[in-house]
C-alpha cells in the first residue's frame, strides 16, 4: 500500500451514498441467479465484467437493473447487504447510509417486506458483529411516475422504524425533482429525511429544485451546482452536504479524467463535501479506492483527506452523541496513527 492508501485506510469514516444493488459483484450475481433459476443476459462473470464500460448514466443503469433481477428472496438481499458491510468494515467504514430501490424489485413481484427483512437482518448483524451502525434510505426511481412513488411510500409506512429517509435516483435528465414535489411533501410529513440525486447529469437548476421544492437535507452528487455561483453560496451558507462519488463520476463520464474532478474546488469553496462509492461493484472501487484515486489525482493533502472523513461523519444522520464518538475515533487515528 502507498503511504496515502495506508493513511486513508486508518481513518474511521462514514459512507453516505451507496446503492445496495450497486454492490452486487458479478460472482454473487451468478451464485444468486443460479439458486433462483434466473437467466442473466451474460454467459459468464468475465462477460458481465466486460459489460462495465459506460459512456453515460443510462448505459450503466441498463446493466444495473438487469443484474438486480436475480434478487428475489429475503436471503438474496441479506447476502448482498452482508457482503457489502463486511467489505465496508475492511475499509474502516464505521457507519453506512444505504439506499435501496424498492420499485426495481416490486415491479417483478418481490414483496416490500422481503427486501426490508433481508437488508435489515444484515444491518442488525453488522451492528452486533462488526460494530458498524447504519441507516436505510429508500429511493424513488425518477424515470417512473408520481403514482409509483406514492405507492412505494405507502408500502414503506409500516417500516418507518427501519427506513429513515427517502431519496431520488435513476435517469436524471428530463426527470426534475419537482416531478416528486407532492410525494416528498408527504414523506417529510411522515418523518422521513429527504435527500435526492441532483446535478450528476442534470443541470444546476435540478440541485436548486431539490433544495427548494423537495427540501432535501443532502444532495447526492451535486457536481453541476458549480455552474451556478448563487447556488454555491447557498450550499456553503447552509452547509448542505454533497455526497460526491469520484470513481462513479469517472466511469459514467461525468468527468473526463480524475485530474479534472471538481472535488478540490468544492473543498476550497467551503462546501461540505464527502467521498462515497455509489455502486462500487460497477465502478471499480470501494470507498477507500475513491479517497485514494481522487486524492492522488488532485494532489490532496492529508488535512483535506481528514476533512473529507470528518465531513462524512458530520453529514450523517447519526445523533450528536454518536457523531462525537466517531469524531473522537477519527481524531485519535490522526494523532496516534498505528506504527
Ligand atoms: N442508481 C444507482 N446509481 C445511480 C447513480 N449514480 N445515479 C442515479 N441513479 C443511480
Ligand atoms: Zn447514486
Amino acid at each position: 500500500m502507498t503511504d496515502l492508501a495506508t493513511f486513508v485506510a486508518g481513518l474511521p469514516k462514514a459512507e453516505l451514498h451507496l446503492h445496495i444493488e450497486g454492490t452486487l459483484e458479478p460472482e454473487l450475481a451468478f451464485t444468486i441467479a443460479e439458486r433462483n433459476a434466473i437467466d442473466l443476459p451474460y454467459s459468464s462473470v468475465d462477460e458481465l465484467r466486460a459489460a462495465y464500460r459506460f459512456s453515460n448514466l443510462q448505459q450503466f443503469l441498463d446493466v444495473y437493473y438487469a443484474c438486480a433481477r436475480v434478487l428475489v428472496e429475503s436471503r438474496d438481499f441479506y447476502d448482498l447487504t452482508w457482503a457489502y458491510l463486511v467489505r465496508a468494515r475492511d475499509d474502516n467504514v464505521r457507519h453506512a447510509e444505504i439506499f435501496f430501490d424498492p420499485e426495481t424489485h416490486t415491479a417483478r413481484g418481490v414483496a416490500f417486506e422481503t427486501m426490508v427483512e433481508g437488508i435489515c437482518q444484515a444491518l442488525d448483524d453488522a451492528h452486533d458483529k462488526l460494530g458498524l451502525t447504519s441507516r436505510l434510505i429508500l429511493c424513488f426511481l425518477r424515470h417512473l411516475d408520481e403514482a409509483n412513488a406514492f405507492e412505494t411510500l405507502e408500502a414503506a409506512m409500516p417500516h418507518r422504524d427501519r427506513i429513515v429517509g427517502v431519496g431520488l435516483d435513476s435517469g436524471e435528465r428530463g426527470n426534475p425533482p419537482s416531478k416528486f414535489a407532492r410525494v416528498f411533501k408527504r414523506a417529510r410529513e411522515a418523518g422521513f429525511v429527504p435527500v435526492a440525486h441532483a446535478g450528476e447529469e442534470g443541470p444546476a437548476e435540478y440541485v436548486r429544485e431539490a433544495l427548494e421544492v423537495l427540501k432535501v437535507r443532502r444532495i447526492d452528487h451535486g457536481n453541476r451546482a458549480l455552474d451556478d455561483p448563487g447556488l454555491i453560496d447557498e450550499l456553503v451558507h447552509r452547509q448542505i452536504p454533497l455526497t460526491v462519488c469520484p470513481l462513479s463520476n469517472l466511469k459514467l463520464c461525468v468527468v473526463d479524467e480524475m485530474a479534472s474532478h471538481p472535488l478540490k474546488r468544492m473543498l476550497d469553496l467551503g462546501l461540505c463535501v464527502t467521498v462515497n462509492s455509489d455502486d462500487p461493484a460497477y465502478f471499480g472501487g470501494y470507498i477507500n479506492d475513491n479517497y485514494v484515486a481522487v486524492a492522488e489525482a488532485l494532489g490532496l493533502g492529508k488535512d483535506d483527506v481528514v476533512r473529507l472523513a470528518r465531513n462524512s461523519i458530520e453529514a450523517s444522520l447519526l445523533d450528536v452523541a454518536d457523531k462525537e464518538r466517531l469524531i473522537g475515533l477519527l481524531e485519535r487515528a490522526v494523532s496516534e496513527p498505528p506504527p
